[in-house]
């Protein structure tokens, strides 16, 4: 273990006292930062009655007002940026699926931190310097591709930065040049293990051995899936544009238990959605960050709209947030009852004979709403063993999570795939 420690970076098994210093000093230095340079803020807190002087605990940091999604669009495209726009390295952007998109910008020391995390998360995820890392997030303005790109490079590791799509292509890339390590989504990953198939190689056979899944909702489930089919080691990231892109959070392979927050650059809160309550730690609330270190365009307390649970810290002196359920826009009523996609993932990929590839169609007949689960056999059925696979899944699902919903059977490769975030829920108004 003396050796492994050695990649390690002193704060991340610092004492608990050492890092809460180390977090209140950063952030005063940050609620000045943004107070003196963006009226954003300045407006917003002389309206709440608080100056940054005011924060003279990390507790104080209640007092402060959020910030939330559709302060950034208001603020599009750079109204957020607290330094001189010569200082600004690079623009990202989330592609928002409705209006503007999020326009975020960094300074060279912003893609510095950001760099650090990310190098930190993929050791944390087993990968050490020398690895070949094979990186399917999308390059471009989506921030997975070049975040996990920097890291990657920063750990000493040897790139290739294939991207999303082609999904043949990437099989070769695989076979050929023997990554150790793959980053990408979840659901991306499975359609990459069924080209393996289809290709006739066997996905157990490859060189992977560690896969770092994010920028969508997964499950244990999933993750069980993965490391069977692939023989590796499936853990999580988490990260959002606003507050840096991947690298907020990541879980570490020795413990596989939730995702460790890099609390040294980024602070975590969790609150009641409905009331902006800080809960007790342990309880699911909404996920709400303050960036510690950035300079470009510093969050103070963004709601990420992300519904979570802050935990104990274990593999290191930081504290862990649950995997993610779900955010809370993608909450569906259904007859009444809320449901995330997330919890029907879990009932569905423990049906043997149910491959993991589904969509949910939400169907609106007047003021309630139906649901229709649209998932693949592993094997071609015929109609009545599909219909009766149909019907387990439905009565597991009205067991599971009390409501009736109708299950359509399709054949293997008919639902959808993605080669990004997949689209798990559509709509229909009938
Ligand atoms: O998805 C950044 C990212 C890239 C994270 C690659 C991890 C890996 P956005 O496009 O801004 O950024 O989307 C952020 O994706 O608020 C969550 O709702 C969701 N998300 C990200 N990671 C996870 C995860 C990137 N591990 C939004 N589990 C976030 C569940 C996730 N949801």
């Amino acid at each position: 273990m003396a050796g492994m420690s050695a990649g390690l970076e002193a704060i991340e098994t610092a004492s608990r006292d050492e890092l809460l210093s180390l977090q209140l000093e950063r952030l005063a230095t940050t609620l000045r930062h943004a107070y003196k340079n963006v009226d954003q803020y300045r407006s917003t807190f002389d309206a709440a009655g608080v100056s940054p002087e005011d924060c003279r605990s990390l507790e104080d940091l209640r007092h402060f007002p959020f910030l939330t999604k559709d302060t950034f669009r208001e603020n599009y495209p750079l109204g957020l940026l607290a330094v001189p726009r010569e200082r600004v390295a690079r623009i990202h952007a989330s592609s928002g699926t409705t209006g503007k998109p999020t326009v975020v910008a960094y300074t060279q020391s912003d893609i510095d931190m950001w760099a650090i995390v990310m190098a930190r998360s993929i050791w944390a995820a087993g990968g050490r310097p020398g690895d070949v890392v094979h990186v399917a997030y999308g390059y471009g303005l989506f921030t997975g591709g070049l975040g996990a790109h920097y890291g990657a490079e920063r750990l000493g590791c040897t790139v290739i930065p294939v991207s999303g799509g082609q999904t043949a292509r990437q099989v070769s890339l695989i076979h050929d040049l023997q990554p150790r390590i793959i980053l990408v989504t979840p659901s991306y990953c499975l359609n990459l293990i069924d080209e393996m198939e289809r290709q006739g190689l066997d996905p157990t056979d490859t060189s992977l051995e560690i896969g770092i899944f994010g920028a969508e909702p997964w499950t244990d489930e999933m993750r069980q899936e993965i490391e069977q089919r692939l023989q590796i080691d499936a853990v999580d990231i988490y990260g959002l544009t606003e507050v840096i892109g991947p690298g907020v959070a990541q879980e570490c392979v020795e413990t596989k238990d939730g995702l460790t927050v890099w609390e040294d650059h980024f602070y975590p809160e969790i609150i009641d959605p409905d009331t902006g309550e800080i809960l007790p730690s342990g309880e699911e609330g909404e996920l709400v960050l303050t960036s510690l270190t950035k300079e470009a365009m510093p969050v103070i307390r963004y709601r990420t709209g992300d519904l979570t649970r802050l935990l104990p810290a274990t593999a290191r002196t930081m504290r862990r947030i649950a995997r993610i359920k779900g955010r809370t826009d993608d909450m569906l009523i259904i007859r009444g009852v809320n449901l995330y996609p997330s919890q029907l993932e879990v009932i569905l990929l423990r049906i043997p004979e149910l491959a993991p590839h589904y969509q949910l169609e939400v169907v609106q007949a007047g003021n309630s709403n139906g649901l229709v689960v649209h998932v693949e056999s592993r094997e071609h059925l015929d109609d009545p063993a599909a219909r009766a696979l149909a019907a387990t899944a439905a009565g597991r699902i009205k067991d599971g999570v009390g409501i009736t919903v109708e299950i359509r059977v399709a054949e293997p490769g008919s639902v959808s795939r993605s080669t990004g975030k997949a689209q798990r829920v559509v709509n229909r108004t009938s």
